[in-house]
């Protein structure tokens, strides 16, 4: 006797994703190769997991991912890997290890992996995709990178999207602030939300980009990190910002845009959409790494880049009211074979060999079962194939869209139907 048991769930946080909403997945990863492409970009593919040290010296032991968020396991040969919780890193670690030619332009998209508490826009897993460039300080390409992400949130239909930007100096420069705002911070601790009451000593810089009301009045009366950089990390930001000015791309200046990871040195930036509530409503992120190649023990390699959630991409969308398919997954045609079917086999495939997006029915169903199939399919036209049809050598051609079918339709020999499928569809 066997016993019912409950179905299995995907894991909380987690999601499944299904047609239709898939097609726009599919759409927004195709948009983004596509400009990736024509910026320049070749795709680069890492495993999903690293050896955790990857990610501890990239993000930072101290950093909320690294600390409380990654999922770390051991293999059985005892090995301590990590899921990975963000795309940067691995790319890294990846041209660390295979030397390309420098610069080199990366894109990716990647599932990610962050043990958070999950709500609207935060998951367990999400997806970005991402762009990363090792082997350059040139602000021209901090700017080229920002604006693929201003023109990709334009290309998908996004309007209310803004770019905050900050610089968070070079070790040296924003090591000298940060022991200002240790020192700041340890004569203030009792003002301090509590959670940073207990670890501010640990990261101070965490304490800036606190949402709560206590840190934010704290740390507006004391030192601020832009007026703490030196004259070659000044000139670095503002010829970004004077670059993205000339691309017609506004920005805002955010002194407390320091981001979650350890790994960021100069320009970091954030796009934030007006159209989500404020709590997960940065639709992309990225910035300046230019002490992580060394880090990852490769040679001393400037690098920038970004990732954005493409769950978060998508729900600014629906948020904004866009509506855009992206691409284009409908039916064309859809093959009703009364005849036991093998007329409907070789016609989807020569039919799906002219580039026609077309479906049939299976399991030798009724005509009536079988339109009733191809009106949902959303097909444009319906190629009807009965007895008759197979001994003239005709096919009817039925305008799914018609209101009054009979009078649209119209029977073609089976020898013009391509040419007349052709002519319908011009
Ligand atoms: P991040 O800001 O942690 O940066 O993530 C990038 C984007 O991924 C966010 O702006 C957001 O859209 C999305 N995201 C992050 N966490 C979640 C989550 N739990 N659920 C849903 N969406 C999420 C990075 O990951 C860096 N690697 C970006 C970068 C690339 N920096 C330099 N290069």
């Amino acid at each position: 006797m066997s016993e019912h048991q409950p179905p299995f769930q995907a894991p909380v946080g987690t999601h499944d994703v299904l047609g239709p909403q898939s097609a726009l997945w599919e759409g927004m990863v195709a948009h983004f190769a596509e400009m990736a492409y024509r910026y320049g970009f070749e795709l680069c593919l890492t495993p999903m997991f690293e050896d955790v040290g990857v990610f501890n010296r990239g993000i930072g032991e101290n950093s909320d991912v690294a600390k409380k968020e990654m999922y770390v396991f051991t293999d059985r040969g005892d090995r301590t890997y990590a899921l990975r919780p963000e795309g940067t890193a691995s790319v890294v670690r990846a041209f660390v290890e295979h030397n390309p030619t420098a610069p080199w332009k990366a894109w990716y998209v990647t599932p990610a992996f962050r043990y958070e508490r999950p709500q609207a826009g935060r998951y367990r897993q999400h997806h970005q995709l991402g762009v990363e460039v090792l082997g350059t300080d040139d602000p021209a390409i901090d700017v080229e990178v920002i604006s693929l992400a201003y023109r990709f949130y334009q290309a998908i239909g996004l309007r209310q999207v803004r770019l905050m930007v900050n610089s968070m100096g070079h070790d040296e420069c924003r090591g000298a602030y940060v022991a200002l705002l240790q020192r700041y911070l340890s004569e203030r601790v009792n003002e301090l939300c509590d959670e940073h009451q207990k670890s501010w000593s640990t990261n101070a810089l965490r304490v800036l980009d606190c949402k709560k009301q206590a840190c934010i009045e704290t740390t507006s009366r004391g030192p601020m990190l832009p007026d703490h950089v030196c004259q070659d990390c000044r000139e670095h930001y503002e010829h970004v910002v004077a670059g993205l000015t000339s691309l017609g791309i506004a920005s805002e200046a955010n002194p407390r845009l320091v981001r979650g990871f350890d790994y960021y040195t100069r320009t970091t930036f954030e796009f934030v959409s007006d159209a989500l509530g404020s709590a997960q409503n940065a639709v992309g992120g990225g910035g300046r790494y230019d002490k992580l190649s060394e880090q990852l023990g490769g040679k001393p390699a400037g690098g920038i880049g970004f990732g954005s959630g493409i769950e978060r991409l998508l729900l600014a969308r629906e948020a904004e009211g866009v509506t855009s398919p992206l691409v284009k997954r409908t039916t064309d045609v859809f093959v009703v074979d009364t005849t036991g079917e093998d007329v409907a086999t070789a016609l989807v495939d020569e039919l799906r060999s002219l580039g026609y997006a077309t479906e049939r029915a299976y399991d030798s169903r009724s005509m009536k079962a079988q339109m009733k199939v191809a009106d949902k399919s959303g097909a444009r036209w319906a190629l009807l194939i009965g007895p008759q049809e197979r001994a003239a050598n005709q096919v009817t051609i039925r305008d799914l869209r018609s209101g009054d079918f009979e009078k649209s339709q119209r029977v073609v020999d089976r020898n013009d139907l391509v040419s007349a499928l052709n002519e319908l569809a011009k």
